[in-house]
């Protein structure tokens, strides 16, 4: 741990720091409560289950979920991706995704892949990590079951085109899966059109680590299957797992402590509401991207776009390197590397190191974001200094 002030650009991986009521209501919860939820009839695991139906609540209403039964929790955004795509393909099903997803689609994907069970196309991005909307399209067939698309990547920030791919297939018989970790809690995003969309909780949306959901439209619900069995609390006379949402997604307790502190910070931000969010991002990203850009000898990659995340590399200096000196120089907290999504390096060119990724978020000051940029000249003067 540095000693220096910590200035944390990091938001990109999971927020901080979360909010005092949220760690409040995590403290209350575990001191004053503590019982598992969907079990118990007593006082408190009454308690339990209304913390679990407010978030489940509070979770529909920001993505325009028509019922809270649509919402299935698991812990983190990985699980529910994965909830989803083992829980719709089959035996020979075709599906469709592009490069600038996160392992935590293509692994799952691929690994169906090597087993015989799918098809996979994955279709190329460009130089900002953007899919071409017409060729996603294309790429689909009669027998595509799923076509699987990041809201946002992770590495370059850049929005993909959600609306206009639910559009063009809401009416075929291929489901639509959103992977809206990188958006959820900063963009508005509505679920119409959209068959089975995911996200963490402990991003910008505030809530801690071992959050994430997932949300299933209730017209494809039976199309879905549990694909981790377990106690539900309900109809344990039976060795099938249930048939309905949310219970047939989620076996063994629900991290109540973790969804107490999620629950309020998903208040706050109807509180605050979401365009205020969004509107907050794009003034962080046009702050980064526009102190990026005058830093001679620095190469961003990709474009500004709505979220306050940039990949950057110094000419003669390793991302890991730079992101070692950021920290124990200057305190500054930034990821380098492959960023846990390795397909879109080629598309940037940046797949031999990868990138120096600076992500702000909610709690970032704009000072934060000026020391980083700072620091960024300064090493980046030094790298000239010495070629
Ligand atoms: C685009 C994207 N998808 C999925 C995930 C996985 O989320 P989690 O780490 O909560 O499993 C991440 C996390 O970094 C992400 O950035």
């Amino acid at each position: 741990m540095t000693t220096k002030p910590r200035i944390y650009l990091d938001h990109a991986a999971t927020s901080w720091p979360k909010s005092v009521a949220v760690i409040q209501a995590m403290t209350d919860f575990m001191r004053d409560c503590g019982a598992a939820a969907g079990r118990g009839g007593y006082a408190s695991a009454a308690a339990a289950d209304r913390i679990v139906t407010t978030t489940r609540r509070r979770i529909a209403a920001l993505v325009g979920a028509e019922s809270t039964k649509s919402i299935s929790l698991h812990s983190n955004g990985t699980t529910a991706l994965n909830a989803a795509i083992h829980g719709v393909l089959k035996q020979g099903d075709h599906v469709v995704t592009c490069a600038a997803e996160h392992n935590s689609v293509l692994r799952p994907l691929h690994c169906l892949h090597q087993r015989g069970e799918i098809q996979l196309t994955i279709v190329p991005v460009d130089r900002a990590g953007k899919v071409d909307p017409q060729q996603l399209l294309d790429a689909t067939q009669p027998s595509t079951r799923l076509v699987t698309l990041t809201h946002a990547s992770n590495v370059t920030g850049a929005v993909q085109p959600i609306a206009e791919i639910a559009a063009a297939i809401r009416d075929r018989p291929t489901l639509f899966l959103c992977d809206a970790a990188q958006t959820f809690g900063t963009l508005p995003i509505n679920v119409d059109g959209i068959d089975l969309l995911a996200a963490p909780g402990h991003k910008a949306s505030g809530g801690p680590l071992g959050t994430g959901f997932l949300y299933v439209a209730s017209q494809i619900e039976d199309q879905v299957a549990a694909s981790i069995q377990g106690g539900t609390g309900s109809q344990s006379e039976s060795l099938e797992m249930p048939t309905t949402m949310p219970s047939k997604l989620e076996p063994g307790n629900l991290n109540v402590p973790a969804l107490a502190g999620w629950s309020v910070a998903l208040k706050l931000i109807q509180d605050e509401g979401i365009e205020t969010r969004q509107r907050q991002a794009i003034q962080l990203s046009g702050h980064l991207h526009d102190a990026l850009s005058e830093i001679t000898g620095l190469h961003v990659y990709g474009e500004r776009d709505q979220l306050p995340i940039a990949s950057v590399s110094i000419n003669g200096l390793t991302p890991m390197d730079a992101a070692i000196v950021l920290d124990s120089e200057y305190g500054i907290e930034t990821r380098a590397g492959l960023h846990c999504a390795g397909s879109i390096h080629s598309y940037l060119g940046s797949q031999d190191q990868g990138t120096l990724r600076i992500s702000a978020g909610h709690e970032t000051k704009g000072s934060d974001i000026e020391k980083a940029t700072e620091a960024l000249q300064s090493m980046t003067a030094m790298m000239q200094a010495l070629e």
